[in-house]
């Protein structure tokens, strides 16, 4: 199941709007397991400027499919909360203002419970988006937004490693797992095969102003 999450996440295609639905479930909700084993308290550190709280990846997740998707996209839709624009924006400074990444650690409020009821508010509006046949036309940002999560997702795990690491009892991230676990047991890491050449960046759509960091230059992939 991972694996072929990992295959059509590289591919940038999720087929058809059935996939899509089953995808966005699928890598939201990877999310929030990522989150499970650790406490509030966890979620809440940010051990060095370069890192970010898990809190606040759950949260920014979150805001790039408001601000991307649901806010053009769904008329009259509602924003969770007024201030999470600012608060959980990066680095997308065609949105607005943001929150200095550096002191995103001292944001004890929203508190996690609600950072997770927001995530759920979002859910099921792009839900809704998405069960209607309509949603086609947005395929490639909810592609681009699960890209985006997915790549959250890698930094929730080095971030709390890191924060973790810190702390002098150096708890573990979640109990080691069980010895009768066999190799056989894991997904086998294997090469995608890709054409050579240049590629622009994942997702046709990219909404103004976004910009990822390894989009800044077009990125050659080598077959
Ligand atoms: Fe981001």
């Amino acid at each position: 199941m991972a694996t072929d999450l990992a295959d059509r996440a590289a591919r940038s295609d999720f087929g058809n709007l059935t996939g899509l639905r089953s995808a966005f479930r699928d890598v939201r909700s990877l999310t929030a397991r990522l989150a499970a084993p650790l406490s509030a308290e966890d979620c809440q550190i940010q051990s060095m400027p370069d890192a970010s709280p898990v809190k606040w990846h759950l949260a920014h997740t979150t805001w790039f499919f408001e601000t991307f998707v649901l806010t053009p996209h769904v008329p009259g839709y509602r924003s969770f909360h007024a201030d999470f624009g600012y608060l959980f924006n990066s680095y997308y400074n065609a949105v607005g203002d943001r929150h200095p990444r550096p002191q995103r650690g001292l944001l004890s409020r929203p508190t996690l419970d609600e950072v997770l009821r927001y995530r759920a508010y979002v859910d099921e509006r792009v839900g809704e988006l998405l069960a209607d046949d309509a949603a086609e036309r947005i395929a490639d940002l909810i592609v681009l937004g699960l890209n985006h999560e997915q790549q959250h997702q890698e930094l929730i795990l080095t971030d709390v490693k890191h924060a973790l690491w810190c702390n002098p009892l150096r708890p573990a991230y979640r109990a080691r797992a069980s010895t009768t676990t066999t190799a056989t047991e894991m997904p086998l890491m294997r090469w995608l095969d890709r054409e050579g050449g240049a590629a622009p960046p994942a997702g046709a759509a990219v909404p103004a102003g976004v910009t990822a960091d390894h989009e800044l230059r077009i990125p050659h992939v080598h077959g």
